[in-house]
């Protein structure tokens, strides 16, 4: 009967959907093209919770919902299905039990609660700890060329126009109050989202995070609302002598969010804050996925060709010949006033010299 065995058995990358959900009154002013971010999505991995072979026994016609208030990240869990097997040897899975493990334990299994907390998260969210950065786009929406990239350098933008939609990021430890929860209730977008990727410790104290929002202003009301939409955990190493290297542990845009710069502003901002900081000597990255390796090379071959490092008179000298003292001493200069780690530094300082001598 194995063929039998195979018709109980769902996908739980499709079988899971996950979905941002602001206020109805919130959702009703997104313009067609930003209309994305209240869209469900489904996770591109699930090997962490549900096994290896990203299955789930014991169902037909199998939904599980798992919503997000937009800004407070308070959960609602609906599992939903037309068949359950009705067999004592071979039971169905337990997808609730299973999913409890990773998610916090006060999730709601109500639509009425959850609508009600929604509404009222979103009049009360708030991001956590300390701003270190802004940017905005036009109100009219996410489209190409639309974008407008103030504050690039983790400043507050420029021109402030408070119906702008702007995107504002966090800075946040296990000491900002209420931080510890917000946390349990994010991580789950690593395992979801980052291949390999795990929990962090919670009894490591030196993780630092950064998270980026989306802020609208309500129309006809003081009311700004808060919109999660991805962050980044980075762990401070010491470096000889006396300063700190960060390292970026994990790092996440949620797909409604993907392919708008988002993760660029965020890593741009990240890098400013940890450069304008005297104990922090270098940022490190760890296992980079593919593509954040990208993201990374762009950000950081815009970031030198900004600083001038092509027109430093010193760029070209000494390339392609045995001498490499003088070359290797205004490297490691440049390096280390910029506090990019040594092997992606003569990465992207490679790219900038073949891009030159082309
Ligand atoms: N319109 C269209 N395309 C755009 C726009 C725009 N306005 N702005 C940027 N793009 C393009 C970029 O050119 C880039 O194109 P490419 O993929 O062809 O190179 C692409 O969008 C991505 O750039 P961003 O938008 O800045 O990056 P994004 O916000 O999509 O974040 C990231 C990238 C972080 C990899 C995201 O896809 C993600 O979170 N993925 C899942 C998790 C993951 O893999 N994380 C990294 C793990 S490694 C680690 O944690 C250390």
């Amino acid at each position: 009967m194995s063929s039998g065995v195979e018709d109980w058995l769902t996908d739980s990358n499709e079988a899971l959907s996950l979905q941002m959900i602001r206020s109805e009154e919130d959702a009703e002013v997104l313009a067609d093209d930003e209309v994305q971010a209240i869209e469900p999505f489904h996770p591109d991995f699930t090997y962490p919770i549900f096994g290896d072979k990203e299955k789930i026994f014991g169902y037909r016609g199998l939904e599980i919902k798992l919503h997000f208030a937009s800004g407070s990240l308070k959960q609602f869990l609906e599992i939903t299905y037309d068949d359950k097997i009705k067999s004592e040897d071979t039971p169905a899975d337990d997808i609730e039990g299973t999913l409890y493990k990773f998610i916090p334990a006060d999730y709601t299994k109500s639509a009425v609660a959850f609508d009600a907390i929604v509404d009222a998260d979103a009049k009360t969210f708030r991001p956590l700890g300390e701003k270190i950065g802004s940017y905005t786009r036009s109100a009219a929406g996410y489209g190409k060329g639309k974008g407008k990239a103030n504050g690039e350098d983790g400043s507050a933008p420029d021109d402030e126009d408070e119906n702008a939609v702007v995107y504002e990021m966090y800075k946040t430890t296990w000491n900002t109050p209420g931080f510890r929860d917000y946390h349990r209730r994010m991580q789950v977008f690593i395992l979801l989202f980052i291949e390999g990727g795990s929990y962090v410790q919670e009894d490591e104290d030196a993780w630092e995070f950064v998270t980026l929002f989306e802020r609208r202003k309500r129309p006809d009301s003081d009311i700004f609302t808060y919109h999660f939409v991805g962050y980044t955990s980075l762990y401070p190493f010491w470096c000889f002598p006396d300063r700190i290297r960060l390292r970026l542990s994990q790092f996440v845009i949620l797909p409604p969010y993907q392919h708008q710069g988002h993760g660029s502003h965020l890593y741009s901002a990240v890098f400013a804050h940890m450069r304008s900081r005297d104990d922090v000597a270098e940022l490190t990255v760890e296992d980079p996925a593919e593509a954040f390796e990208d993201l990374r090379d762009r950000n950081d071959l815009r970031f030198l060709v900004k600083q001038g490092i092509t027109e430093d008179p010193k760029f070209l000298e000494g390339v392609g010949t045995e001498e490499r003292g003088p070359r290797a001493k205004w490297e490691a200069d440049k390096r280390k006033q910029h506090k990019i780690a040594e092997r992606q530094f003569d990465r992207v300082l490679e790219m900038l010299l073949l891009r030159q001598l082309d």
